[in-house]
């Protein structure tokens, strides 16, 4: 059953055949948005895209793996040709490269290989996205981001994110961070929304090799903070990093 109040919009998610960005994917298609479905992987994002359709969603596969620019320029130009404007943008996508790599052996490869998908794919793709959500009433992106990436609980040597000691994801994220301000900041007299999400600790692929825990939120709980971001009207906060551990959209995470 779709929602009337979003149909007619368009929204894309990276990193969508699995976890978190599926989850988002199938929520906002069940708004009544046509949802482009990001996946790196062809058979995994048609996949997706099959289970999706079986619910009666219009959800559309894009080859898209957001380190490779032919791709972010092809998405577009579909995204172009079919709709014509782009109202939502998730840029979910995201890995932890340095599972089990204590931070002294940590390498310059293991950076740019964080840096690459969760930062540099991330302003790839909202950089070549920017023409068209220009062209929404009320454009809206949300960047993935987790507390770990936040400065003030680093920087807290009693909070428990300070002893993770995950280098390349947490100062991916505090540059997704800084990245998500930046733009907010830039694009607020176009109209144009762009918070953070926390989605909780999420028991999901991403952390199958996690020393710590490995989270209890499902992906549907993970998907809500982001979703409630992407679903905001124009009254709706920019420029914040949204979602307690619990999924409280209401609540802000400390930069
Ligand atoms: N799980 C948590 O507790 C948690 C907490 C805070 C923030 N987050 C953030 O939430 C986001 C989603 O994570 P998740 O937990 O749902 O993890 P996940 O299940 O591992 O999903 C990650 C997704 O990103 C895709 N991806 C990886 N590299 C990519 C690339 N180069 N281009 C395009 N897609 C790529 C993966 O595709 P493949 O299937 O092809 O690998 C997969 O679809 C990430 O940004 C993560 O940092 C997660």
């Amino acid at each position: 059953m779709t929602n009337e109040r979003h149909r007619g919009e368009t929204a894309l998610v990276t990193g969508a055949n699995k976890g978190i960005g599926r989850q988002i994917a199938r929520r906002l298609a069940a708004e009544g948005m046509t949802v482009y479905l990001g996946a790196r992987d062809e058979g995994r994002g048609r996949e997706a895209e099959r289970a999706l359709a079986d619910e009666g969603l219009d959800v559309r596969f894009v080859q898209l793996d957001v380190t490779v620019q032919a791709q972010i320029d092809a998405t577009v130009k579909r995204i172009e040709a079919e709709r014509n404007r782009l109202d939502v943008l998730v840029n979910n996508a995201g890995v932890v490269v340095e599972w089990g790599v204590a931070v002294p052996e940590v390498t310059v490869e293991h950076m740019r290989a964080a840096f690459d998908i969760n930062v540099f794919g991330t302003v790839a793709v909202t950089q070549a996205c920017l023409p068209l959500l220009r062209r929404s009433p009320a454009g809206r992106v949300v960047n993935m981001s987790s507390p770990l990436g936040s400065l003030t609980f680093l920087s807290d040597p009693n909070h428990p994110i300070s002893t993770r000691g995950l280098l390349p994801y947490s100062s991916s994220k505090a540059a997704l961070n800084a990245i998500t301000l930046v733009y907010a900041n830039a694009l607020r007299e176009a109209g144009i929304r762009v918070n953070a999400a926390n989605p909780g600790l999420v028991a999901t692929s991403l952390n199958d090799r996690s020393p710590f825990s490995r989270g209890s939120r499902t992906p549907e709980e993970g998907a809500e903070v982001p979703v409630q971001l992407a679903l905001m009207g124009p009254e709706g906060p920019t420029g914040d990093f949204r979602g307690s551990m619990d999924g409280a959209v209401e609540e802000s995470v400390p930069w």
